[in-house]
């Protein structure tokens, strides 16, 4: 993608990442200068290069007449997501916004029929075409983005799908990491004999209690061991750890959120929750009788996901850079899980479920359940969603999208 030759973009690489660094701004309060300081038309950078740079001369210009604006405004703090059409994505992009921050988003493929919606959804935000599978791309996003921070959420996610695609899980799952902690370190100049000064780019890692697997204990805490039970899970733990041996190697600001299930009205259609919350839908209004599922007896800490991207903005904001574990602290299993659905439509699940076996995983992880205390202690982080309240609320978004003539896809978009 041609960067255009745009004196703007001359004037402001003058606001190199160290200038940036070294004024860096405290939060912005959302409704406040800030936030309108920095808020700007939609654009779609995946088309045309340069106009973040020309919005933030616009913004520097006149002082009188940008009213409230500041510096702190002008040098907000800019946040690039990978799997920004993702659940957590569309969350996290909501949640930085909100917070003052320019968000930027790393889209793939050609014609992304998620871009559309995502655009539909988060106007504010800027996206930028790139891929995991491919380390120039990703290069070249970082370089032009010049993030403060790096939200790495793109992944192969559905855990059932990395036994069938495990050779492309490894690689976007887990060398995928290797590729954004890689650009990072060549755009930000850091190599082995050189520790990065202040400026340097903070990086988030999406790791996931998959890792714990056949757990070693219960609950789970950062120092319980890894035993990963699907290709998802591997994949998940070389990330985590490659995450942690940067830091070690280049002092790397780079953190690991090892979060726990979370959900929400915005999650894919294959997740365990999801598909229970619609199968209800479609029950209730009568449009199927039966939801086939898997193994029943599984546990798993689910919270909602709204609550937990508050916790990823948490650990990259902190002075040093620390792993943590974000859950609830509280287990129940798939059944316990039909029983709330059913119960919010006033159904028995039991009249409707059937098990399948072609849901049954090759390996299971029987039962998870997070320890968050040190997330609560340092981080302050706690849930504000209680499991019922989740439920309730997926089944409630559910007969609304499908009795309004929606789809599960459609979920991803006005529906929210
Ligand atoms: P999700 O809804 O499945 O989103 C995955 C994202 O990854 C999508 O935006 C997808 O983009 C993107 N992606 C996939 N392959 C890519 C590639 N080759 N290059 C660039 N982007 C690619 O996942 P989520 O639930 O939001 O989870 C976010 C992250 O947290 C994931 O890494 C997941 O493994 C991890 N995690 C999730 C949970 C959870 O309970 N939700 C718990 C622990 C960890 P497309 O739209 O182009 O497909
Ligand atoms: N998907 C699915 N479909 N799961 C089923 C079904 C079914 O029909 N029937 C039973 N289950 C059980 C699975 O066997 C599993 O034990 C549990 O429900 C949860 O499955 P998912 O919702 O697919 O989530 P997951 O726990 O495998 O993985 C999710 O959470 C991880 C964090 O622990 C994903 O979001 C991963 O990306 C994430 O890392």
């Amino acid at each position: 993608m041609p960067v255009e030759a745009d004196p703007l973009i001359l004037l402001a690489a003058t606001l190199s990442l160290a200038t940036r660094a070294s004024l860096r701004p405290r939060p912005v309060e959302v409704g406040q200068a800030g936030a309108a300081g920095t808020r700007r038309s939609v654009r779609d950078d995946t088309a045309a290069a340069g106009c973040r740079y020309a919005a933030a001369t616009e913004a520097v210009s006149p002082a009188g007449s940008a009213g409230h604006r500041t510096w702190e405004a002008v040098l907000s703090r800019r946040a690039l997501i990978t799997g920004i059409t993702g659940q957590d994505g569309s969350y996290l992009a909501e949640y930085l916004t909100a917070e003052g921050y320019e968000v930027w988003g790393l889209v793939r493929g050609q014609q992304n029929p998620r871009v559309r919606q995502l655009r539909q959804l988060l106007g504010e935000v800027r996206l930028i075409r790139g891929d995991l599978l491919d380390q120039g791309s990703l290069i070249s996003a970082v370089e032009r983005v010049q993030p403060d921070e790096v939200y790495n959420l793109a992944a192969i996610s559905y855990v059932p799908m990395s036994w069938q695609q495990a050779e492309l899980t490894g690689e976007v799952t887990g060398l995928g990491v290797l590729r954004v902690l890689e650009a990072i370190r060549v755009c930000s100049g850091i190599s082995a004999s050189r520790s990065p000064g202040r400026g340097q780019i903070r990086f988030y890692q999406a790791s996931s209690s998959e890792m714990f697997g056949m757990v070693r204990e219960s609950p789970q805490t950062e120092q319980t061991p890894f035993h990963p039970r699907s290709p998802y899970g591997v994949a998940k733990a070389y990330g985590h750890f490659l995450t942690q041996n940067y830091r070690e190697s280049y002092g790397m600001f780079a953190v690991s959120g090892i979060l726990f299930n979370h959900e929400s009205p915005r999650r894919g259609a294959e997740f365990v929750t999801r598909k229970i919350t619609l199968g209800v839908a479609k029950v209730k209004l009568g449009y199927e009788r039966q939801i086939r599922l898997g193994n029943l007896s599984a546990r798993r800490d689910w919270g909602f996901a709204g609550d937990y991207v508050r916790a990823m903005h948490l650990m990259v904001g902190q002075d040093e850079p620390v792993d943590y574990v974000i859950g609830t602290g509280v287990t129940h299993s798939v059944e316990d899980l039909l029983d709330q659905a059913f119960k919010v439509a006033g159904l028995d699940w039991r009249d409707h479920v059937v098990t399948d076996a072609a849901f049954i995983r090759p390996a299971e992880v029987d039962k998870l359940c997070a320890d968050p205390s040190v997330a609560r202690e340092r981080l302050g982080w706690e849930p504000k969603i209680t499991f019922e309240e989740l439920v309730g609320m997926m089944v409630e978004a559910d007969l609304e999208l499908l009795s309004s003539g929606g789809h599960a896809e459609d979920s991803f978009g006005d529906a929210w």
